[in-house]
């Protein structure tokens, strides 16, 4: 049976998913969830636990740090939810760009994964969800009958990227973000556990000469 309360949006690095999944989550009274954050969360929680992420990393070692981190949401007045790391909410330094160049390398490694799925999957019960990532459609969520692929040209997206402030360091370029992002990109779509992938039944939108809300309004109107 499909699961009509999930609304999945995959794509690569920087190509509008948080922006649009939130728009589309308040068009239709949903919940906007960011898997990425969830990994992103793991990643400067593994780096304040001094584990060393620019060698060989040890999935003993980071699964004997998992134990002592509890990644829950908590809903705020708004019905917004946030993501809390040992009770703390998480801030801005979680999209840092010592974060994002970590990042990849954690969500690759199958422990993780593993740690993150049932927690993902749980969310469904909170009523109507949109959900991004990059293995929504595919893995957490193969069910769900709404799913989006969301991509745009990579100079528009390290052009996305670049206007967020805080998310690249001082002297990017388009080209040097372009780099980046490809970089990550091929880390996701290469890895072996839940690759970054279009799933066969989701949507797939270029929305590199599109408005946010012209994607918005093509979301929205295909699931009504
Ligand atoms: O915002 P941006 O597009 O830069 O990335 P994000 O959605 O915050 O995701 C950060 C990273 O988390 C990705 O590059 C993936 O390595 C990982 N991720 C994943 O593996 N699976 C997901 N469902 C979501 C994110």
């Amino acid at each position: 049976m499909s699961l009509r309360n999930v609304i999945a949006i995959d794509g690569p690095a920087a190509s509008g998913k948080s922006t649009i999944a939130q728009k589309v989550a308040d068009r239709l009274g949903g919940i906007y969830i960011s898997t990425g954050n969830m990994y992103r969360a793991i990643t400067l929680f593994l780096m304040k636990n001094k584990l060393n992420l620019d060698s060989d990393i040890d999935p003993d070692q980071v699964n004997s740090i998992l134990k002592k981190l509890s990644l829950s949401y908590t809903k705020d007045s708004n019905g917004k939810l946030n993501l809390m790391t040992n009770g703390k909410a998480v801030d801005s330094e979680i999209r840092s760009p010592d974060v994002a160049r970590h990042v990849s390398k954690i969500a690759a490694m199958a422990n993780v994964r593993a740690w993150l799925i049932e927690k993902q999957r749980e969310l469904a019960s909170l009523g109507l969800v949109v959900m991004e990532g990059r293995d929504i459609g595919t893995i957490i969520f193969p069910d769900a009958k709404y799913k989006f692929f969301l991509t745009a040209s990579p100079e528009v997206r390290a052009r996305r990227r670049l206007a967020q402030t805080g998310e690249t360091i001082e002297g990017s370029t388009v080209a040097s973000v372009a780099r980046e992002i490809a970089a990550r990109d091929e880390m996701d779509s290469k890895r072996k556990v839940a690759p970054l992938k279009k799933a066969d039944d989701a949507i797939f939108i270029d929305s590199s000469e599109m408005t946010i809300d012209e994607v918005v309004n093509q979301i929205v109107s295909s699931i009504k």
